[in-house]
């Protein structure tokens, strides 16, 4: 009979363990206990004061549940506001979500009017996974995939729609300083880049659903970050959709920049609707962030490599399906096949030929 209360107490007490209230969070002051303490972690619904970034610098082999709404008192600054780091980790938006509350923020000037913050930066490695994470309402760029490795995003679901015309630089995902990073299956909502690959390695983009931004982009050339080159190597974007956007495929570097490379690109079985601009445009004339005269290699992009990127343009004024500015000896070995563009209103303009493609 002891011997039984004793085993029954013992069920109890194990039974009772899991529920360490302070692995479930629900203000932002327990959060830094629950990061330090707890391999399991829930975060419910609360408020992040002004000016605070909701710091998740988790241990190996956490995980976070989201089931609440995380928002984030008015303040203007650059955020971010959430960053996740930690090796192994998984994420999962069990339901909950991030709302950045954009509409006290957004005027129409993104980057250079009042200062907003950007959304969430990743910094994971070593076989991190998120799962379904939602974002809405991003006062400008959204998701910041920055000094990671070895990561791998997969549902996500992105959406800025909300904002408009009013919407500005929210771009979905920026990566830069980062290898080996996997995005698969997530739809972007928004007023600029889709995806913008800076600088890195070895990124997968799979089953991406992209709607009112500026299309698929790698932008090279903007900054050294941390000391990194401008290079960008072995990229793959696979069965996307891009609709009702600026552009389709977008490949820019920045002749301002210094030196740099991009190499081993594949764009395959992508599909368009709805572009207003170029269905593809790949450029190396972007100076002080927008178009700028004759273009120049010191960034040479080579290896580009198009299969079946198919669809329609908008017919607006300005669209063209396949634009292509290369400086002297900056394009080399690109191969296309399948490039089909239908319902441009300019012919498309090429100062290079890739084998495959007629322009
Ligand atoms: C519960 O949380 C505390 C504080 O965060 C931590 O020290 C402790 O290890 C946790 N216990 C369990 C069983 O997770
Ligand atoms: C290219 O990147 C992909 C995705 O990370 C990776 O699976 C593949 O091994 C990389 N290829 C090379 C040659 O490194």
């Amino acid at each position: 009979m002891y011997r039984l209360s004793l085993l029954l107490s013992a069920v109890i007490a194990a039974s009772a363990s899991p529920l360490n209230a302070s692995c479930t969070v629900s203000s932002y002051s327990d959060v830094s206990s629950a990061t330090s303490g707890c391999s399991t972690i829930t975060l419910e619904s609360f408020t992040v004061p002004a000016g605070k970034t909701l710091t998740l610098k988790l241990k190996t082999s956490a995980t976070v549940n989201l089931v609440g709404r995380i928002n984030f008192a008015y303040h203007e600054w650059n955020g971010p506001l959430v960053e996740v780091s930690g090796s192994k980790v998984t994420f999962n938006g069990a339901g909950g979500y991030f709302d950045g509350e954009g509409a006290n923020y957004w005027e129409g000037h993104g980057d250079t009017g009042k200062t907003k913050p950007k959304l969430l930066r990743i910094k994971t490695k070593s076989g991190s996974n998120f799962n379904d994470v939602n974002i809405i309402n991003c006062p400008r760029q959204c998701v910041s995939i920055n000094s990671a490795s070895d990561t791998t995003l997969t549902g996500w679901n992105i959406d800025v729609s909300a904002a408009g015309s009013l919407g500005s630089n929210t771009d979905g995902f920026d990566i830069s300083s980062s290898h080996g990073i996997t995005i698969r299956n997530a739809v972007v909502k928004n007023q600029d880049d889709c995806v913008a690959i800076n600088q890195g390695s070895n990124f997968l983009f799979e089953g991406l659903y992209c709607s009112g931004g500026h299309g698929l982009s790698l932008s090279v050339g903007q900054s050294s970050e941390n000391g990194n080159p401008n290079t960008v190597q072995n990229v793959t974007f696979s069965d996307c959709t891009v609709e009702n956007s600026r552009n389709g495929i977008h490949v820019k570097t920045h002749k301002d920049a210094g030196t740099g490379s991009i190499s081993d690109v594949t764009y395959k079985n992508i599909k368009l609707s709805g572009i207003t601009n170029y269905g593809i445009n790949v450029q190396e004339n972007y100076a002080n962030g927008g178009d700028s005269g004759d273009p120049v290699g010191n960034i040479p992009i080579t290896n580009l490599n198009l299969q079946s990127v198919t669809g329609s343009m908008s017919g607006d004024s300005n669209s063209m399906a396949v634009y292509i500015l290369c400086g002297n000896g900056g394009c080399s070995n690109w191969a296309w096949s399948g490039i089909s563009i239908y319902n441009a209103k300019l012919s498309n303009s090429c100062n290079f030929t890739p084998s495959g493609f007629y322009c």
